[in-house]
């Protein structure tokens, strides 16, 4: 009787949610604008056809044939033209008359038993359609070979997509760690598949200069090369007397047109960075007569270094350094055909330029103080190079200064606040606010990740949006993850920070912004792992693991509290020393108390009886520590506000 209830519930919950249950088990990321799933299958076989009208949809096509036939082993053909459109078909057509709604990146998308089409105004639209049928096939279709016994099956479907915002970026440091063109062509295909457009190329920096410029060979034969260094970044010996620098590495102008190529192919705009006026030392060890101090220094292996003592920022006042710039600017023009230029501008320490005689010079005649003045100089300056050259201009928020002309565009990374004041006097804006959307930050405890800095969790990834309230959103071109490489020495480990953040960048760049799910989203990221699994792309799994965090006891003790990033966790503890498992103590909400002469407290987390994050091994001194600071913060906090009582009586 029991077991008759049961199934008559399970019945009627079925019924009422069939619909629901049908779109949710979709595991398309970043979340479309609109599906409908409809019953049925359309099944992918040996000679299903893909059929395009004209030219301008078969460079799609084509990415498509290939996608599809590397893991089912088919040789599903492209058919351009007329033809019949009988038999199993997947058409990819550009609307006759425009579809204002969708704009030049939209599609829609209707699968149906014998029939797949994709209809956009452009090839952009017919790309991102492509990434999204691909997605609605059995994860196995990532991976570059024959996958045997797959049923290659998706469902029939409606969708109608298009973007939230035009700018959907993703930053790749190739300065402190060098990525060869076909990491970096990998990369750029990963960031495609989830509707990214922007591949912002960070190229020059203290660490290396890795474009190649004609007629200046010492720059990539100098500039590119320091000496190798292994363990933490920031803590490396400066380069030994006689050593020889080996690490590093550069790209060819024929390498850049290659990738600028690679990209175009899947509707990614390349954005080249040229670093200026600071973080020059790559390009200053190779000509020091372009620094105020006129010192040799070396390329930086990722040693800490004072910025008093070595000077990685241009003199201003000094010409070769715009002889320098005006060729090298010229050059990477003439290398990439998007519209902008960033130019960098960030943490452009000025001290140098208050002690140059040069510098000081050319402020007193502009009648300016250094300290103030000669950045925005230098911006302006700069803007005329770029716009001289065709382009349009873009840099860090720092260059953001009253003169700043509204034509230049503006990348807000310390915070949300530089970002909105500059949209708020007409400026372009790219949000990419380091405690939202830099991918080079922890993701999970520092007691189990690799070495870094900061903190940035999935779900605060998933938080952010690039729009912040009251800002006229014509002004906000959209939004950009960073990933500054000091940590990175690998492509895997490239890939490990990257996703599955990044998926979350996806969907605050492209869904509604009504659209956020938390549970739902979890679950097609886990579903998405299936995918990068089979593209054999590494991914962390860190938003399995516990949060550890400490909370004060009425009298200042210590209290730990567990927390989980993705729902239904649950996070088994011991104080003794024992590793955890699902018959230990399961975590119930409440602060724990820690028992006398404890240590440390370990922890792992479950799904139901399969443990599922990475045991971490948390010492109470840490926790300690966490909390001696946040009582101090607390009091000087108070301490602060007391003051501004007093001062306002
Ligand atoms: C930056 O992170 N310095 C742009």
């Amino acid at each position: 009787m029991r077991k008759f209830t049961f199934l008559l519930f399970a019945g009627i919950v079925m019924c009422l949610t069939g619909a629901g249950q049908q779109q949710q088990a979709l595991r398309i990321v970043p979340e479309p604008v609109s599906v409908s799933v409809q019953n049925g299958h359309f099944l992918l076989r040996p000679d299903t056809r893909i059929m395009v009208s004209g030219a301008e949809a078969s460079g799609v096509a084509s990415l498509l044939a290939g996608m599809l036939n590397a893991p089912t082993g088919y040789r599903i053909a492209v058919q351009t033209g007329k033809g019949t459109q009988e038999g199993n078909v997947i058409v990819l057509r550009i609307n006759a008359g425009r579809d204002a709604s969708l704009g030049n990146e939209g599609y829609t998308l209707r699968v149906s038993e014998g029939q797949v089409v994709i209809a956009a105004n452009g090839p952009q639209g017919l790309f991102y359609g492509m990434q999204t049928l691909l997605q609605l096939l059995p994860p196995a279709i990532g991976s570059p070979a024959v996958v045997e016994n797959t049923r290659w099956e998706l469902p029939c479907v409606s969708i109608t997509d298009y973007p939230r915002f035009g700018w959907r970026g993703l930053m790749l440091d190739v300065s402190r760690h060098f990525f060869p063109k076909e990491v970096v062509k990998q990369y750029i295909n990963e960031l495609a598949r989830y509707k990214f457009n922007v591949f912002h190329w960070h190229l020059t920096d203290d660490q290396g200069w890795r474009i190649e410029i004609k007629g200046m060979p010492e720059l990539t034969g100098t500039g590119a090369w320091r000496v190798p260094r292994t363990g933490q970044w920031g803590t490396f010996a400066p380069p030994q007397p006689g050593e020889k620098a080996t690490d590093g590495g550069y790209y060819t102008q024929e390498d850049i047109r290659e990738v600028v190529a690679y990209a175009k192919e899947r509707f990614v705009t390349v954005l080249p960075e040229i670093d200026v006026p600071a973080h020059c030392l790559a390009l200053i060890a190779t000509y020091p007569h372009l620094s105020c101090s006129g010192l040799q220094y070396d390329v930086n292996p990722g040693s800490r270094f004072l910025k008093k003592d070595i000077n990685n920022v241009l003199c201003v006042a000094n010409d070769s350094v715009w002889q320098v710039l005006d060729k090298v600017f010229t050059q990477v023009a003439a290398l990439f055909p998007g519209e902008y230029i960033h130019v960098g501008g960030d943490e452009a320490h000025k001290s140098f330029w208050e002690a140059c005689p040069k510098d000081l010079a050319l402020a007193k005649k502009l009648g300016i103080t250094v300290k103030e003045g000669l950045q925005p100089y230098f911006e302006k300056k700069m803007r005329q190079l770029i716009v001289a050259k065709g382009k349009k201009m873009i840099g860090w928020d720092e260059i953001l200064n009253d003169e700043l002309p509204v034509d230049i565009a503006v990348m807000s990374w310390r915070g949300m606040n530089p970002g909105t004041a500059a949209a708020k006097r007409k400026h372009p804006v790219v949000m990419s606010p380091w405690g939202q959307a830099y991918l080079d930050l922890y993701q999970g405890d520092p007691l189990v990740e690799p070495n870094t800095y900061g903190m940035l969790r999935l779900k605060t990834c998933y938080e952010f949006d690039p729009l912040p309230e009251g800002v006229d959103p014509q002004y906000i071109l959209g939004g950009q993850g960073n990933l500054w490489t000091e940590a990175v020495p690998t492509q895997r480990q490239a890939e490990y920070m990257t996703w599955p953040r990044s998926f979350a960048l996806s969907e605050a760049f492209w869904s509604p912004a009504g659209k956020r799910n938390w549970p739902d989203f979890i679950r097609r990221v886990e579903q998405q792992f299936h995918y990068l699994d089979a593209a054999r792309v590494k991914y962390a799994r860190s938003m399995y693991d516990a949060i550890i965090d400490v909370a004060k006891g009425s009298d200042d003790s210590l209290k730990v509290t567990l927390a989980t990033e993705v729902p239904g966790l649950d996070v088994y503890y011991t104080f003794d020393g024992t590793n955890p498992d699902n018959f230990c103590a399961r975590y119930a909400g409440v602060p724990l108390d820690v028992p006398k002469g404890a240590t440390q407290v370990r922890v792992i987390t479950y799904r139901g009886r399969q443990p599922i994050g990475q045991q971490i091994n948390c010492p109470l001194s840490v926790l300690q520590t966490k909390l001696e600071k946040r009582i101090k913060r607390e009091m000087q906090q108070r301490q602060r506000q007391q003051e501004q009582q007093q001062q306002a009586k």
